[in-house]
């Protein structure tokens, strides 16, 4: 085994963050497999080109002759495993990828992972590790009174996402029960920041405000998420990779709840700022209500306590800092936006949005 580590998914928006910063920041390299779907994109990783640390391999972790060739030819000491299908709308429109993809996937790759763990030396499989990056959607959605999500709330995944989410940290789980196998999963809340594809909230309304186009605000708007900047979600799969229990699972959040509706309005506020509109007024007169999704979870909060107590982990970013960083980024990044709205980009588009009325 190798100081090496096997990334899954690295190309999209976490796993691109969290393979810069794990180049950037350690001496160890990163083999990188990820299928490009539309969301995986290789210029996230432009500034690692020539970098003999970071190795990119397009493939399938549904593709087990190929993921067991990559484990036995680099002896990774862990596998981060972020590849998923992550669009709760597109999970909705069509969940068979997910299911493929979120279920199948994890399966294959657990398999395989399993296979090349028991193979290792004894102090090797000691210190081997298989991260599985997961959500607070598993545990379905809050009142506005309720507390915030604990390790220890039951799962009730109410999105075909969440659902396929959910089968797959039941899947790591019975590998460490069954095997001792030694995993360890991490349930985040809502990640924003750079390189996140334009199909979520936050980069969907920058990019719209900027071109002053309708912002489509779901419903009432008043459903609250608990965001996260995507650095601090980094830095905490970072700790519990080290130092995390074997077998344990960590929620991950960042004390930010937000409504929707308030979030629109400082991206707004944000970008009539960094980009007057001469001659026009505020941004907040693109907000337009449409039609809900289906089966909308209301509220979303993490209970990131046990982080905190047992590995010392609390995020450092506040939500309005990073939300400004956020948006400055997407304003420095024109030609990054170009090359995401591809097709497939305005064939999505189209479709979730012509479809839902205004109210
Ligand atoms: P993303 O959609 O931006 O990226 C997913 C990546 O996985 C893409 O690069 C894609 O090409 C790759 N991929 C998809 N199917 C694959 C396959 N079969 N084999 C190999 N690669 C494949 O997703 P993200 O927002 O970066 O999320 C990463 C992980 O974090 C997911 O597991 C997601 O469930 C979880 N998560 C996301 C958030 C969030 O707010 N975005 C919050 C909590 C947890
Ligand atoms: O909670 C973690 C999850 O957060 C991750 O597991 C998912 O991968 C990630 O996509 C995200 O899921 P959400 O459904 O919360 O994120 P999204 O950005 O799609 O939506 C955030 C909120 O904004 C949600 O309440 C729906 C609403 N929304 C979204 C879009 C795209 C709108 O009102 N209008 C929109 O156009």
């Amino acid at each position: 085994m190798n100081d090496a580590i096997l990334v899954t998914g690295g190309a999209g928006f976490i796993g691109s963050n969290f393979v810069l910063n794990w180049i950037g920041s350690t001496t160890s390299s990163a083999i990188n497999l990820d299928l490009m779907t539309y969301a995986g994109n290789p210029e996230n990783l432009s500034s690692l080109d020539g970098d003999r640390r970071h190795l990119l391999v397009r493939g399938d972790i549904c593709d087990a002759k190929l993921v067991g060739s990559l484990l036995r030819e680099h002896q990774p000491r862990a596998i981060v495993h972020f590849a998923a299908e992550s669009h709760v709308d597109r999970s909705i429109a069509s969940p068979g990828a997910f299911m493929q993809t979120n279920v199948q996937g994890t399966f294959a790759l657990l398999e395989q992972a399993k296979a090349y763990w028991s193979s290792l030396s004894q102090a090797d499989k000691e210190s081997f590790r298989f991260l599985h990056v997961s959500t607070d959607e598993v545990y379905g959605t809050l009142g506005p009174l309720d507390p915030p999500f604990s390790e220890a709330t039951a799962y009730a995944p109410n999105s075909p996402y969440a659902a396929s989410k959910a089968a797959s940290d039941h899947l790591v789980r019975a590998y460490h029960h069954t095997w001792g196998f030694p995993t360890l999963t991490t349930n985040c809340s809502n990640n924003y920041g750079p390189f996140q594809f334009p199909e979520k909230l936050i980069p969907l309304m920058i990019l719209n405000a900027l071109e002053s186009k309708a912002l489509p605000v779901y419903g009432d708007g008043m459903n609250v998420r608990d965001w996260l900047f995507v650095e601090d979600h980094c830095s905490a799969i970072r700790t519990v990779l080290e130092s995390g229990r074997v077998g344990e699972t960590y929620n991950i959040g960042g004390n930010s709840e937000r409504a929707n509706i308030d979030v629109v309005k400082t991206i707004c506020d944000l970008v009539d700022e960094m980009r007057p509109r001469a001659g026009k007024g505020s941004r907040r007169e693109l907000i337009t209500y449409v039609q809900d999704r289906p089966g909308h979870d209301r509220r979303y909060a993490i209970d990131a306590s046990k982080l905190l107590r047992e590995l010392g982990w609390k995020p450092s970013s506040e939500f309005e800092s990073g939300l400004r960083k956020t948006v400055r980024w997407y304003l420095d990044h024109a030609s990054w936006i170009e090359n995401v709205r591809t097709g497939a980009y305005l064939e999505w588009m189209n479709k979730n949005y012509s479809e839902r009325v205004a109210l």
